[in-house]
């Protein structure tokens, strides 16, 4: 894998790496920006990709104010997205993610296809019932984005599940 040979290569900074947070750092760094301003403003985009009424849809207030370092299983799903399928979907040609919920998994995973005539993002998500049951495979495409940037909107385009639902036509 790639990161291992990094590791092995990178003897000497491993501290530094070490060090790296995996939240915001006091400079208000995220996933989402290099400050604070830009963080809110990508958030802000991501509220509208989902189609999500609120901030609260991902963070958690606490004492009257939203405390927006609290960690949440919506926080930690849109971590997962962002990583699988805008940060490497593109540069990878494909990407899969697992999230667990509500007593089923889900295997989700997208294939980038840039040219052609089939050019489009090619999604397969399986749904597994846990203890067994059968489950179902949701396939569908969404077009490829029109400024050129994937991001969250590319796929859910106002909303969290853009999937056909069981018994849709
Ligand atoms: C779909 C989930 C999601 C929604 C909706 C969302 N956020 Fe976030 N937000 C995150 C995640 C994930 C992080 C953690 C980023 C990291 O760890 O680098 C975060 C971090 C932040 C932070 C930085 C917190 C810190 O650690 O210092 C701020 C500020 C923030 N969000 C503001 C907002 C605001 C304002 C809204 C509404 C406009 C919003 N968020 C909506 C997922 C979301
Ligand atoms: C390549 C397509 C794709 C992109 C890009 C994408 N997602 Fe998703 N996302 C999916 C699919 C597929 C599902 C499952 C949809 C359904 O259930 O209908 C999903 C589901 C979710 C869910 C709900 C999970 C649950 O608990 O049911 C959240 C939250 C989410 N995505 C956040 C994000 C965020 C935030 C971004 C951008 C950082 C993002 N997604 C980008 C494909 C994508």
């Amino acid at each position: 894998m790639r990161i291992g040979s990094m590791w092995g290569l990178a003897g000497p900074l491993i501290c530094s790496i070490v060090a790296l947070p995996t939240s915001a750092e006091e400079d208000g760094a995220t996933i989402w920006g290099p400050d604070r301003a830009s963080t809110v403003k990508a958030m802000k985009q991501v509220v509208r990709a989902l189609g999500v009424r609120s901030c609260l849809y991902c963070h958690v207030k606490s004492e009257g104010r939203v405390d927006y370092k609290a960690e949440t299983e919506h926080k930690e799903v849109a971590r997962i997205m962002k990583r699988a399928f805008v940060d490497s979907l593109v540069a990878r040609g494909d990407g899969e993610l697992v999230l667990k919920e509500e007593g089923k998994t889900l295997r989700i995973r997208a294939r980038h296809e840039p040219r052609g005539e089939d050019a489009g993002i090619y999604i397969t998500m399986v749904e597994e019932p846990a203890g067994g049951e059968p489950g179902r495979t949701v396939e569908s495409r969404v077009g490829l984005p029109g400024s050129g940037q994937l991001n969250c909107a590319t796929c859910h385009a106002g909303s969290v599940h853009f999937l056909p639902q069981p018994g849709d036509e």
